[in-house]
């Protein structure tokens, strides 16, 4: 089964193509990677310190056809039409299709000349996160899913956008696919899922079967590094910048808050981790708490000093993350812990993790995704989808609609 995957909750653009073979006896299947790409958004973005919702989705309506044709191409599921016969149809076709795209004009001038010169590729499902995300942004891989279902007649699925990051541990490395690389996911397990809108600890007590036990009350963990970096200076998505900048700095430096690190249940606070960052940084500069700091303040700051407060910053985050963690397994007997999500690319938070459930949690099986998988693909969004395949349908491009609030089920 061939599984054609969207993914434009936030800033990437990305189309997949996924193949999947059951094995006997076994729920989960062996996942092939035939494509998976994304288009990044950063540079339209890093001038705003942050994704701007109508510029994602102008720049999704822009980039998803060209990143569907690398992804067919890729994935060798690309064939151009010998000549273009006019269908009866067609007329009536287009209509819908213009219906469909009413909201994405720009989308629908890209969509018409590209599908009309192609064949309709081989593949069985097309799925689609729905939500949770920045609804302008989604709407645009919604609609660009309905209208490749309608056009082709290939079954349309909804996606949750955790689900999918969830579901990327059960993929195998890209490029690579032997059985025996297959990842090992014993339930019950336990999935940490650090995004840059979610912060959610879950007890995954089988495929599809969640329950959720923490989040956090405030910020998520990687809006906690983007707003960090923003008080560093430094551009925007911040958690790749800090993690570099830390590589440099002593992460005892300062003694930074570990928010909730102590409370009895499994949530998290990052708002009240960067008050304390904040709180730091204007005491070094001779600034009230009260007092705002200014952009010329950071200029006080040396640039070991920066790297210094990166590294602390960081070392408080990992700390409440894997305290937590590690709790939660303990309490709820998991078999395997996993994570998920941009945050999960952190290779402090990866490795530390690691050592831990080695020193303290003998009989419990760490499967660590690849880094590229944990921030945002599609490739996890068609891995998703197979587990949810049962609910595709053929006619779901009338239906579908986005979710920016959508809640795991
Ligand atoms: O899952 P993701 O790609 O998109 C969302 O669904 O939000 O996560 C993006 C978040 C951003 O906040 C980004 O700063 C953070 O993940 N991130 C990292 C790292 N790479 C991405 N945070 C810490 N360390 C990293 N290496
Ligand atoms: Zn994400």
């Amino acid at each position: 089964m061939k599984i054609l995957a969207v993914e434009t909750s936030c800033d990437d653009t990305c189309v997949s193509i996924v193949e999947a073979t059951p094995i006997k006896g076994s729920k989960v299947p062996s996942f092939r990677i035939l494509s998976n790409i994304t288009s990044s958004q950063i540079k339209i973005h890093k001038h705003y310190g942050g994704v701007v919702p109508t510029l994602a989705k102008r720049a999704h309506e822009n980039n998803l056809v060209t990143v569907l044709k690398k992804s067919l191409g890729e994935a060798g599921v690309l064939k151009n039409k010998k000549s273009r016969i006019k269908n009866q149809n067609d007329k009536s076709k287009f209509k819908i299709l213009e219906s469909i795209f009413d909201k994405e004009p720009v989308l629908m001038e890209k969509f018409l000349p590209y599908i009309t010169k192609i064949e309709k590729p081989g593949i069985d499902i097309i799925a689609v996160t729905y939500g949770p995300g920045l609804e302008p942004a989604l709407w645009a891989g919604v609609n660009f899913a309905r209208a490749l279902s309608f056009w082709w007649s290939i079954p349309l699925l909804g996606v949750d956008h955790m689900e999918g990051h969830i579901s990327a541990n059960f993929l195998p490395k890209i490029g690579k696919m032997t059985n025996d690389q297959l990842p090992i996911i014993n339930f019950p397990a336990l999935c940490l899922a650090v995004s840059g809108g979610h912060t959610q600890l879950l007890i995954v007590k089988n495929i599809n079967k969640y329950e959720l036990i923490g989040e956090t009350v405030d910020d998520a963990a990687g809006e906690g590094f983007d707003k960090v970096a923003r008080l560093l200076g430094l551009s925007f998505p911040g958690g790749p910048q800090i993690a570099r900048l830390a590589a440099t700095g002593d992460a005892r430096a300062f003694n930074f808050a570990r928010p909730m690190i102590n409370s009895k249940n499994y949530n998290f606070s990052f708002s009240g981790l960067k008050t304390s960052v904040l709180y730091g940084i204007k005491k070094l500069v001779g600034k009230k708490l009260d007092q705002t700091l200014e952009k010329n303040d950071f200029a006080k700051l040396s640039k070991q000093t920066k790297a210094d407060i990166a590294a602390s910053f960081q070392q408080a985050a990992v700390d409440v993350l894997i305290s937590k963690t590690i709790r939660a397994a303990r309490d709820y007997r998991v078999k395997t812990v996993m994570l998920a999500g941009g945050v999960a690319a952190n290779k402090k938070l990866r490795d530390q993790l690691g050592s831990k459930i080695k020193s303290e949690l003998y009989a419990v099986n760490y499967q660590l995704l690849t880094a590229e998988l944990a921030t945002d693909n599609a490739a996890m969004i068609a891995a998703a989808a197979y587990f949810r395949k049962n609910r595709a349908r053929i006619d779901k491009w009338k239906t579908l609609t986005a979710d920016g609030n959508l809640k795991i089920s």
